[in-house]
């Protein structure tokens, strides 16, 4: 398959950039960092002397659009305001090369604290947010441009047809990518790993993610595959069994369901910091492997050497090591659980087909290759399951139990409301604090629920999702009145950013 796209490190030499790839287009990427910072990514000397001479169009994103602002004589400063979650751009000229004819003021999401102040010699602005801030800007002559905001996220409105604007019509790129390609080419690189006799390990969550793993590489290496279930004892409501029986009927996949449960829990005990927990869950969770590995040895007689995860790119992302993989300038958000955290003794090796793709990519992957529409819809469910929807210590006050029945009540109404395939992910959390009602003519000191429901297309960012009045009171009074723990439901009205999708 042609290569398409390359994801190189803030510290990328010259030599990397233009003479191992020959880059048609270049994007400086987003990051956390402030371009004032001693050893913020840069570009290597010569950069921009090589872009003008190839005539290669340069486009900054975020820190990106910073980045050359600073490099090329402007001003960035951190003013301490910063702009997060949704804005309008206003006020883009008629003629710009990179608007074309998006000329309306658009939405876009937002996430910056520094600002550009004053523009390099030649450079106009293009577009400014409704605070005032210069959000876009263009160079008169050069193909060089920069966006404040982020234009690959769903939300901003725009975004994609400026960035396709940017690759197709000013750069000049060529569209040689599809799912097909993308599903040959994975299926290639396992039958290459795994060889011919090799055996393979997967664990299965349910989700659309590791089942689509999964099926990729059965269709590789046939039943050499080994997929197990791990009931880890912090699943929504029924979730072993219900989708012990989706795997059987549906995926026709052969899994064997392992229960953890009580050793899970008795390790999370006490435990209330949300980092703590999740690293307790990945060691609970490569325990288990190595047990199952040990099972497979005695069923086949061959050691697996291999296991299967269903790391996606924002994962890669939000994780650390950040795209390009090159272990640096990136910020580690939560430690996603599947991420880098296998230890040597474990004795595998990874295989992560879904590494390069986001989640609506999974999805139309998992569609080309016939995966059942209950696993391919199904909403996102974090590996580290409840744990990081109870805040605080997970064996306390009943929480696992009542925030499945609040969990199960919450989505069983979105599906009959028929709002299920509207939202990307919608759950229950439960708080770690007790408020004061009034329940049977009697004051009762129960627990808060909060409910969230998003709209996303890859979870890197999202929007709160506007239930109807109607909707969000039926819901509530069916959580107080069927679980009798809970006597307040609240409904989160954040976005991502400034906050994620998890609560912890
Ligand atoms: P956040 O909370 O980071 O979530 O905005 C983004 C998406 O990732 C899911 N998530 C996880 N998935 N292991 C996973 O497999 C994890 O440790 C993990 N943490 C969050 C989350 O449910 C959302 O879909």
């Amino acid at each position: 398959m042609e290569v398409y796209s390359i994801l190189l490190p803030g510290d990328a030499t010259f030599k990397r950039v233009f003479e191992e790839n020959k880059p048609t287009a270049i994007i400086l990427s987003g990051g956390p960092n402030s371009v004032h910072v001693k050893g913020a990514p840069s570009v290597p000397d010569g950069f921009w002397e090589e872009c003008e001479k190839r005539q290669i169009p340069v486009l900054g994103i975020c820190y990106g659009m910073q980045l050359i602002v600073h490099c090329l004589g402007g001003k960035v400063e951190g003013l301490g305001k910063g702009e997060f979650g949704r804005m309008p751009v206003v006020d883009i000229p008629t003629h710009t090369k990179l608007f074309g004819e998006d000329i309306e003021p658009q939405n876009v999401w937002m996430s910056h604290g520094d600002e550009a102040t004053v523009l390099p010699d030649g450079f106009k602005c293009i577009g400014k947010s409704e605070q005032g801030c210069v959000v876009a800007i263009e160079h008169e002559t050069k193909n060089l441009f920069g966006l404040q905001y982020h234009p690959e996220v769903t939300h901003s409105e725009k975004g994609m047809r400026t960035l396709k604007h940017f690759l197709f019509n000013i750069a000049k790129c060529e569209r040689s990518w599809s799912m097909a390609n993308v599903l040959e080419e994975q299926i290639q690189i396992v039958k290459e790993k795994v060889g011919e006799t090799n055996h393979v390990i997967c664990a299965l969550s349910g989700g659309v993610d590791s089942c689509v793993a999964a099926t990729l590489v059965h269709r590789a290496i046939g039943d050499r595959l080994h997929c197990c279930f791990v009931d880890n004892g912090l699943l929504r409501y029924k979730e072993a069994e219900r989708v012990m029986v989706m795997f059987k009927n549906e995926l026709h996949l052969p899994v064997d369901c392992v229960d953890i449960t009580e050793k899970m829990l008795s390790e999370l005990k006490g435990v209330s910091d949300p980092e703590r927990k999740r690293k307790i869950i990945g060691k609970e969770f490569i325990e288990c492997f190595k047990e199952y590995k040990k099972t497979v040895e005695k069923k086949t007689g061959v050691v697996p050497k291999f296991l299967v995860q269903g790391t996606l790119y924002p994962d890669v992302i939000e994780s650390c090591p950040p795209p390009g993989s090159d272990q640096k300038h990136s910020h580690t958000i939560k430690s996603h659980h599947n991420v880098g955290g296998l230890p040597k003794e474990l004795g595998f090796e990874l295989i992560e087909p879904l590494r390069v793709l986001f989640k609506d990519e999974v999805r139309r992957l998992g569609k080309i290759m016939d995966v059942p529409r209950n696993f391919v819809a199904r909403h996102p469910f974090p590996g580290p399951g409840l744990a990081v929807r109870i805040l605080g210590d997970v064996t306390e006050n009943n929480a696992l139990e009542t925030l499945r029945l609040v969990d199960e009540i919450y989505i069983n109404a979105i599906k009959e409301f028929g709002l299920y395939d509207e939202i990307w992910q919608a759950f229950a959390v439960h708080l770690p604090i007790k408020s004061v009602g009034v329940q049977g003519d009697q004051r009762s000191h129960s627990h808060v629920v909060g409910l969230r429901a998003i709209t996303s297309n890859d979870g890197m960012t999202a929007d709160w999702y506007p239930f109807e009045p109607k909707f969000l009171q039926e819901v509530s009074n069916r959580i107080t009145n069927q679980v009798r723990a809970v006597n307040r439901v609240v409904y989160d009205i954040t976005s991502k950013p400034p906050s994620t999708i998890e609560w912890e």
